[in-house]
């Protein structure tokens, strides 16, 4: 092909990005991948949604990471020293108890947080390295989330050491049982029989208080909702009015999950511009931006089980509204 023919893009954007919203939202009932919130303004508004009064899940599991830590490390290191791998790059402050906890252990500690984003990753090395010197952060560029079955390439360990993976922060609460299931499978694979799995998962409880944590008082999961659509117009040269969206929290009993969606306010359409790509949207027609899965006791464990751990220890909050469960590898 002759340059003429082929004048340079004016446009850059994210594959990932184009296929997920091409896929999505030309389907019935349209829907995107949670995934999309977290651009910088999402991680942002991720963030801020932490610290609302009605967001229980992070200070409920910060509780029991303050007073288990050193019980979760004494549990999982089998008598050897501990490397600590996080998937995702470390929402820091819980890791940090744990990360503590095993400098007081072993005096240091290697961390290995896996993540899609290097910017993520560089960021939390220098973070956490300067906040505690005794933390050698060795991070890891994969996506985990690819569905893909490839086993995870951790670090090649001493005879001495062991490893506990932590997955925190209900963070598998977005993946569909299945999903989840293939991808314990898939860490199973790139650890040792001893090595540990950490689990934070977010407890069936009141429907009331569920709603509130996805729709809180002060809008700003309503706004980390929305940012979605601001995304796309930025990234993909769209021009959807976000505030043409309602922000819904809906609890989802049947499948044990709140799920979040935009709803349109009006019969209206929107052009994705970089993808020549047009939607319309009937009057309360909706987008289903997120699944949180809830669980109920015991079922935290019994996915470890059907994955390749042994669930050892289960420990909770006093009212049973969050759980962290210890898996350790065993033999097929
Ligand atoms: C980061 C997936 C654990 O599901 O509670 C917060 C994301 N969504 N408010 C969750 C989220 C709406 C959060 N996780």
């Amino acid at each position: 092909m002759s340059a003429a023919a082929s004048p340079a893009p004016v446009l850059q954007f994210d594959e990932r990005v184009a296929n997920v919203v091409r896929e999505g939202l030309g389907s019935r009932p349209k829907r995107l991948p949670a995934w999309l919130f977290y651009d910088c303004a999402g991680s942002k508004l991720f963030e801020a949604i932490t610290k609302l009064p009605e967001y229980y899940l992070t200070r409920t599991e910060r509780g029991i990471f303050l007073r288990a830590s050193e019980q979760i490390l004494e549990r999982a290191s089998n008598g050897r020293r501990l490397r600590i791998a996080e998937l995702g790059a470390g929402s820091a402050e819980k890791t940090r108890l744990l990360l503590k906890a095993a400098v007081e252990r072993q005096g240091t500690v290697v961390y290995e947080p896996v993540d899609v984003s290097a910017s993520a990753l560089d960021g939390a090395k220098r973070r956490i390295e300067r906040e505690i010197p005794a933390v050698t952060v060795a991070p890891r560029v994969m996506d985990y989330t690819d569905g893909d079955d490839r086993r995870f390439h951790l670090g090649a360990m001493d005879e001495d050491e062991s490893r506990i993976v932590l997955y925190i922060g209900s963070s598998i609460g977005n993946f569909e049982p299945h999903q989840a299931a293939r991808l314990l499978r898939r860490v199973r694979a790139g650890l040792e029989i001893g090595d540990a799995m950490l689990l934070g998962v977010d407890l069936v409880k009141d429907e009331a208080t569920l709603v509130a944590a996805y729709d809180d008082a002060q809008g700003v999961t309503a706004a980390f909702n929305r940012n979605v659509l601001v995304r796309l117009n930025r990234e993909l040269d769209a021009d959807f009015d976000a505030e043409a969206f309602a922000h819904r929290a809906v609890w989802n009993k049947a499948a044990s999950r709140m799920e979040m969606h935009l709803v349109s306010r009006i019969a209206q359409q929107a052009n994705v511009g970089a993808l020549d790509f047009a939607v319309e949207f009937a009057a309360g027609e909706s987008i289903h931006t997120e699944n949180s899965y809830k669980y109920r006791p015991g079922q935290a464990e019994a996915l470890l089980k059907e994955t390749g751990f042994r669930a050892e220890a289960t420990w909770t909050d006093p009212r049973g509204w969050f759980a962290v469960c210890l898996g350790r590898a065993s033999s097929p």
